[in-house]
């Protein structure tokens, strides 16, 4: 053996129990008790948790986007994501008019390739279908791992939008391919007419940021995309949905038995649109924007009931300096917050002070997505599967702070929250890349996830 995890305790979707984990070659060989440990690393673990690396299915890393690029690179966000005991993160390449799909993620992987801190995979965005030839390459697209595209039903002005029929072609297309059709859900048009007038009127502050996409803007696409799935059969992955509303209407068409998977972040699990209220409202821009309590509470209750699928963080960063540029006009934020690092303590310490259970955890940060995304390699502490484990210490708090974040931001909107309990060790296939605060792994250590389609 080359690793041996001992007296922890296993939390897995349905069942949380005490035994020890094998490791070797990168892989979980054997759960159990009495391993010859001859040989062997050894870990105790007692006293502490023991989960299946977070996979957080929605980052931007190097981001071109709001006249400027995100703030950390694939180095500096796959490094946060260790340190927060994510094992694999999902980023989204760009494809642009011209270019091809594996082109885009190619170029994306290249990129990649020597930085990743930890594994990686691609969803690509669709913004154009180059007069159809994009759609033929679905199928190749697929075969080279990237089982889903992305749509997005807002950004309007900055070209990366597409409209219903060009929506739908992707659906059908991506069906057929066996892949699947993630949406960034909010009515350009809408949020257009409020900008207009708020500008016009003078207001110009965060808080016209939110009201210029508040909640009706969100439900209205978030319908409009769910009623595409329903009336043509296809699969819809909503991306970070943040209002009430839509999240009914998602939840309701599940039930209907339509294959609909919801995704929501811990930003919008805390924070309420109030925040753009603050004198630094401005950090907290990001779209869809935070909503308000109702929709917040909607969210949780979601999160209760199995109705919320997967929990991601749409990390996406901007230096302080490049978040001013809004100071007096909040058209000019460039939109996006930091979360990769904070997402497994902050849903794991929700679990510790009883908000839901450590397995629903494991189930929507690293189980759920591995499925839906056909991670097969990941998402569980299963005999077979990678050995992507963080082990938890639920007794040691933790305050989270810029200066103790492994990201290249300046600020997070996360400073000065406490967190009753945190991962002390992250290991990616086997390999220790986060030990108590310091991440101790390697860029270009992180491999591609070629991903299988449902077909
Ligand atoms: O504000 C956000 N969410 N920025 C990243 C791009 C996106 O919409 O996901
Ligand atoms: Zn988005
Ligand atoms: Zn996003």
């Amino acid at each position: 053996m080359d690793l041996i995890i001992k007296n922890g305790t296993i939390v897995t979707p349905s069942e949380s129990y005490v035994a020890d984990i094998a490791v070797k070659n990168g892989e979980i060989v054997a759960i159990g008790t009495g391993f010859s440990e001859e040989g062997a690393q050894v870990v105790d673990a007692k006293g502490k948790l023991v989960l299946p690396g977070a996979i957080d299915a929605h980052t931007h890393l190097a981001m071109p986007f709001g006249g400027t690029v995100s703030a950390d690179s694939y180095l500096a966000g796959t490094r946060a994501a260790a340190c927060g005991g994510v094992t694999t993160v999902f980023d989204y390449p760009m494809q642009r008019k011209g270019s091809g799909i594996i082109e885009t993620v190619q170029a994306r992987k290249d990129m990649c390739d020597p930085e990743a801190c930890v594994d990686y995979a691609f969803h690509c965005c669709i913004t154009d279908l180059n007069g159809g030839a994009i759609l033929e390459e679905f199928k190749a697209a697929v075969d080279y791992g990237v089982t889903s595209f992305k749509c997005f039903l807002v950004y309007k002005k900055e070209g990366m939008m597409v409209d219903d029929a060009t929506l739908v072609k992707i659906m059908l297309k991506a069906k057929e391919a066996g892949a699947i059709t993630n949406v960034h859900a909010e009515n350009p048009d809408l949020i257009d007419l409020n900008i207009q007038q708020f500008i016009k009127d003078g207001k110009t502050s965060a808080w016209y940021h939110y009201l210029s996409r508040p909640e009706y803007v969100e439900a209205e696409a978030d319908k409009r995309a769910v009623h595409w799935a329903k009336s043509i059969g296809a699969p819809l992955y909503l991306v970070h949905m943040a209002d009430k509303e839509g999240l009914e209407a998602a939840i309701a068409a599940k039930m209907d038995g339509n294959e609909i998977y919801i995704e929501t972040c811990p930003q919008y699990l805390e924070f309420t649109c109030d925040v753009y209220k603050r004198e630094d409202g401005r950090n907290f821009v990001c779209s869809p924007p935070m909503k308000g309590q109702e929709s917040q509470d909607a969210l949780w209750k979601a999160i209760k009931t199995g109705a919320i699928d997967t929990i991601a963080t749409d990390h996406c960063p901007f230096q302080s300096y490049e978040k001013d540029w809004g100071k007096d006009d909040f058209t000019k934020i460039p939109n996006g917050c930091a979360g990769v690092e904070n997402l497994y303590p902050y849903m794991l310490s929700a679990a510790n002070s009883g908000k839901l259970s450590f397995n629903r955890v494991v189930e929507l940060c690293s189980s759920n997505p591995a499925k839906i995304f056909g991670c097969i390699q990941k998402g569980s502490i299963t005999v077979g599967k990678d050995a992507d484990i963080v082990i938890y210490d639920p007794n040691k708090d933790f305050t989270i702070s810029v200066d103790n974040m492994h990201s290249d931001y300046d600020h997070t909107i996360w400073e000065g929250k406490t967190l009753h309990g945190y991962p002390v060790q992250t290991y990616v296939r086997g390999n220790l890349v986060y030990n108590n605060g310091d991440f101790i792994g390697k860029p270009g250590f992180g491999q591609y996830i070629k991903r299988v389609g449902s077909k």
